[in-house]
């Protein structure tokens, strides 16, 4: 089985400071819009994943030359209009739903069809979320069951701008329509459900004509036509969301204690560190910066004493919502029983989340209740596993993977963990970072 891992070994007491990869929202963002950019943008701590990867590809692909070494990645870009390729084009997002989602919004206005592909995982997963939004632009879209990949986009060079609704907090469906509208005439608005906003702050910094009015729970954003985006560098932060692996190893491990250094934390993005801290985990953000209007600090974690369940209100989903599966493992050692509610999106990601959730507890013997979009999960604190999980079959689903090693270096047993390869496209450093904890390095 050279693509599974077996971990057998609760982990010891840690004490340690540790980085970890660059943000893949802010690193994918970053490519497609220095892809548009007139000139060179460079980018450093640029997360080297292949979902990352497979953007650079695709860029390329549509004409636009990219150098990438190991610290700096330089992106020329040919301005707004600059995309040039020959007729037939196939572009393969592989298994990134951001990529495949986000860069449709830059190809409505396309001279000649183009073709997008997914792996296996991405071809599962709806596009007419996002095709239904761009078509009203203008453009028109021929997708595999009327919601698959592949998919073939018919452009229009006389797009027009609409009004749009986003209620699933889909940050990828924002971003995708924020990209339409900048390629639109007139005044695109959308009124869009709370969710990550590193798009609307990249427009921001790059005085682009899109402002944003943020109610309670919705942002109403205005999209003008864009003519012309400046080059511009950037230094990626580590990722919260890689972050939150070894956070959830604190949280769940006795007497240690870890500070991730220089993470994006974005309120849209800490969830996991509300829900957390309310569950009686002590955490610390220090040496908070702003970056070209991107908060960031080293988060320091201690690992307490005991962990209280939560009834976890709807609103902080959002903001948690790649966190789930680790949050879940962590109401297993609560006190008490836990309830996550509204979660029905955690089911649109690489692998059904909500049904792996609950099938990973299941098989660790807690007990959960779970129903199509929520779960309610009785927690033990005195778990201790003894017997041989496997974990395998599911959908190229990183998160699947990684959140499995931080169950099997807590909860003890002994885990099968197919499907080692699926962390490439988010976190290749992972088990690095991991075996240098075992091993007390
Ligand atoms: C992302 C948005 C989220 C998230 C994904 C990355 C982004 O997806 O799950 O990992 O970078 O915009 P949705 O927009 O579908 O919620």
């Amino acid at each position: 089985m050279p693509n599974s891992i077996i971990f057998k070994e609760k982990i010891k007491s840690f004490n340690k400071e540790i980085t970890v990869s660059g943000d893949k929202s802010i690193s994918i963002r970053w490519v497609l819009f220095s892809s548009l950019a007139s000139g060179i943008s460079k980018a450093e701590n640029l997360l080297m994943s292949e979902d990352v990867l497979a953007a650079i590809k695709t860029i390329k692909k549509l004409g636009i030359k990219v150098k990438l070494d190991k610290k700096i990645c330089k992106v020329y870009g040919k301005g707004i209009n600059g995309y040039q390729f020959k007729k037939n084009l196939t572009l393969n997002a592989e298994n990134s739903g951001t990529l495949g989602r986000l860069i449709l919004g830059f190809l409505i206005d396309t001279k000649y069809p183009i073709k997008l592909i997914g792996d296996k995982s991405l071809s599962k997963r709806d596009f007419k979320r996002i095709t239904d939004p761009l078509s009203k632009f203008g453009a028109n879209f021929n997708l595999k069951n009327k919601k698959n990949l592949p998919l073939i986009v018919n452009g229009n060079t006389n797009l027009k701008s609409f009004k749009y609704l986003e209620k699933k907090g889909s940050a990828q469906c924002k971003s995708a329509v924020i990209f339409g509208g900048m390629k639109s005439d007139g005044t695109t608005i959308i009124k869009a459900k709370k969710s990550r906003n590193h798009t609307e702050l990249l427009c921001k910094y790059l005085k682009l004509p899109v402002s944003v009015v943020s109610n309670k729970n919705y942002d109403l954003i205005k999209i003008k036509k864009v003519k012309k985006i400046k080059p511009f560098n950037y230094k990626i932060p580590s990722d919260i969301s890689s972050s939150a692996f070894f956070i959830a190893l604190t949280s769940l491990s006795e007497n240690s204690k870890i500070v991730v250094k220089n993470v994006n934390i974005n309120p849209s993005r800490i969830g996991i560190i509300t829900i957390l801290k309310k569950m009686g985990v002590k955490i610390i953000f220090k040496n908070k910066k702003i970056y070209k209007g991107e908060q960031n600090a080293d988060i320091e974690v201690t690992s307490p004493k005991i962990l209280k369940s939560i009834n976890c209100p709807a609103k902080l989903n959002s903001g948690a919502i790649d966190e789930f599966l680790l949050i879940f493992l962590i109401a297993a050692k609560a006190k008490g029983v836990s309830y996550f509610k509204d979660l029905a999106e955690l089911d649109q990601k690489e692998s059904p989340r909500l049904q792996w959730g609950s099938k990973i507890l299941t098989k660790m013997g807690i007990k959960v209740i779970t129903t199509k979009n929520s779960i309610k999960i009785f927690g033990n604190p005195n778990l201790n596993i003894n017997k041989k999980i496997v974990i395998k079959d599911y959908l190229k689903d990183h998160r699947v993977f990684m959140t499995s090693i931080i169950a099997s270096l807590t909860f003890g047993g002994t885990w099968e963990i197919h499907d080692k390869d699926s962390i490439k496209t988010s976190f290749p450093k992972f088990l690095n970072i991991i075996n240098d904890l075992k091993n007390g390095n």
